[in-house]
This record gives structure tokens, C-alpha cells and sequence, in this order.
């Protein structure tokens, strides 16, 4: 029985500038399961960096509800906000700069985020994590002296320094090569098999996205399709994928209400400009079809 591990109901963010509010997240609806490895991909602005903040701790949400690991994010004090970033989860961000202390080597940014532990046991849980992330060779270069691919590596070694029980990754792949990409979510998807760490990506890479169990769609600050591997392709070998391999179902995502989007691109190619269509049941099929017709 999949157990969820994050639990997204109504949730909205309101960012407030002056006398001007951005709506960045308008009622998104998700449940992320404990284990699960999934992406996140939508436009420029429609808000997935803003969902990955609230569920990293980093920002306060404005309404709705947000649970994860049982802690609703509502309710934390701003001490247990500290504890709940430090210990349930993990963050690799776009920008390298802001992962790494470039004045110190690999193996000293991996020890950064452990504090409480012996000088003797962060040395050595910093060596493990580097070898998990085949880079126990680069452990005495700096930022400067690696390429972007280990320095991400190293990202992700830090990311996972405490143990967290949720790696987040804001487009982790956003400024590396197609090869590096691929080999990175590999490397991602064998921590994911071998412990139980849920992974949640956000990408503009279709490739990537093709490789893993579910893909999201955020548009306008909600979900509004959801693609799922197909089965006979779960346990495949995602390295011989093609752009052209068709790996996943597409669905379009109901919300609470029973309401849908529609995608724009749909709307226009059937010519309807206003906002009403006409909605028939037949054969069990639903049709939707411009007002004016039959
Ligand atoms: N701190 C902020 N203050 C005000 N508005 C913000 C803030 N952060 C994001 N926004 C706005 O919220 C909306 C969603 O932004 P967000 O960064 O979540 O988009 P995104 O999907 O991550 O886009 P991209 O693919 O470009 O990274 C945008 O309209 C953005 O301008
Ligand atoms: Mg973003």
C-alpha cells in the first residue's frame, strides 16, 4: 500500500509586492508518495520552484493544507521549521554557487550540514556520501576545480548529508549536458531503489522526465496533466530510451470539484474563445464541443 509522505490539499501562495500580489500557487492538489521518484515540469512562472520552497520549509505557504512526514507546515514553529529543513529535507538547487562553499574542498561541503556528529564521524559519512556519488577521487577539489556534473554531484552528496527523507532538486540538470543529465538521474534513481528516499525533480528536461514513474504538470499554480510510466516499461532499462520512446500515459488531472483544464492549445484549435462549451455523455464518452454546435 503506497503511503504518502506529502500531502498538498488547496495549497496557495500569494506573494505580495507593494500593493501587487502574484498568485504563484491557485489550489494545488498533490499527494507524493513515501519512496516515489517523480518530476515536476510546467512553463516559466507557473510555479515550481514556489511549490518545492513550501515544501522545503523555505517559505510559508498562504492557504490551504501541506503535510509532509505527518508535520503539517502550517503548524511549525519557527524552531521546528529549523529542525524539519535540517533533518526531513534535502535541497540541490539550480545554481551551484548556491550549494557550495567554494572555499572549501568536496569533502569539506559534504561535512557542512552535520552538526552534531564527531569530527571522525562527518569525515567518514562525508567519504561514503562521495563514493555513493562516484566522486571519492574529487574530494580534495574545490568548486573552481571541477566540472559542473561533480559539482552537482557533490550538491546531491550534501543534499543527503543528514539522511533526509525527501531530496528536493530545482532543475539539478538545468546547466549540465544531455549525457551528464541522464547519468545524474541515474545515479538518483539507484539511491531512490536502494533506500527509501523520495525524490522529487523539477525539470524542463523531457528526457528526464520520460525516465521516471510520474510526471506532473504545473500550470498557473495548479496540476493540470499527469503522465505515468506504462508498466511494461517500469522495470526497463531507461538508459535505452529514445526521444522518440513513448514510456508514459497522459492524463488530464480532476481537481476536488470535479473540475479539468483544458489546455489552451486545445481551446484554440477548436475555436472556442468564450468561456462556456457544450458538455454531452454519450456512449461513455464525454464530448466537449464549441457553443455554437449541435
Ligand atoms: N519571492 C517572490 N516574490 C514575488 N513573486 C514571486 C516570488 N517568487 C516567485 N514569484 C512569482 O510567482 C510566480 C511563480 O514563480 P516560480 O518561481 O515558482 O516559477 P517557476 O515555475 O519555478 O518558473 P521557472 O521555470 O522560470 O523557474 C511567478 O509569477 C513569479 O514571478
Ligand atoms: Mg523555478
Amino acid at each position: 500500500m503506497p503511503e504518502p509522505i506529502i500531502q498538498c490539499e488547496n495549497l496557495v501562495k500569494i506573494y505580495k509586492i507593494k500593493d501587487i500580489e502574484v498568485l504563484a500557487l491557485q489550489g494545488l492538489e498533490l499527494q507524493i508518495d513515501k519512496g516515489e521518484l517523480m518530476a515536476i515540469i510546467g512553463n516559466s512562472g507557473s510555479g515550481k520552484s514556489t511549490f518545492l520552497n513550501m515544501i522545503g520549509g523555505l517559505d510559508r505557504p498562504s492557504a490551504g493544507k501541506l503535510i509532509v512526514d505527518g508535520k503539517d507546515l502550517f503548524k511549525l514553529s519557527e524552531q521546528e521549521l529549523v529542525a524539519y529543513k535540517r533533518n526531513t529535507v534535502g535541497f540541490v538547487w539550480q545554481n551551484n554557487a548556491r550549494n557550495l562553499l567554494p572555499y572549501l574542498t568536496a569533502w569539506q561541503n559534504v561535512q557542512m550540514p552535520m552538526l552534531f556528529d564527531s569530527a571522525k564521524k562527518k569525515k567518514e559519512r562525508a567519504l561514503e556520501l562521495l563514493e555513493m556519488v562516484g566522486l571519492s577521487h574529487r574530494k580534495d577539489h574545490r568548486l573552481d576545480q571541477m566540472s559542473g556534473g561533480e559539482q552537482l554531484r557533490v550538491a546531491i552528496a550534501i543534499a543527503l548529508a543528514n539522511d533526509p527523507k525527501i531530496l528536493l532538486a530545482d532543475e539539478p540538470t538545468g546547466a549540465v549536458d544531455a549525457k551528464t543529465g541522464a547519468y545524474i538521474l541515474d545515479m538518483l534513481r539507484d539511491i531512490n531503489r536502494n533506500t527509501d528516499l523520495t525524490v522529487v525533480i523539477v525539470t524542463h528536461d523531457q528526457m528526464l522526465a520520460k525516465k521516471v514513474n510520474r510526471v506532473v504538470t504545473i500550470r498557473d499554480g495548479k496540476i493540470s496533466s499527469e503522465r505515468l510510466m506504462k508498466q511494461s516499461y517500469r522495470l526497463a532499462d531507461i538508459g535505452s530510451f529514445t526521444e522518440e520512446t513513448e514510456t508514459q500515459d497522459e492524463f488530464a488531472v480532476l481537481d476536488r470539484a470535479g473540475r479539468l483544464q483544458i489546455p489552451g492549445e486545445i481551446l484554440e484549435q477548436m475555436g472556442i474563445r468564450g468561456n462556456k462549451v457544450r458538455l454531452a455523455y454519450e456512449d461513455g464518452k464525454i464530448i466537449i464541443q464549441p457553443p455554437e454546435a449541435e
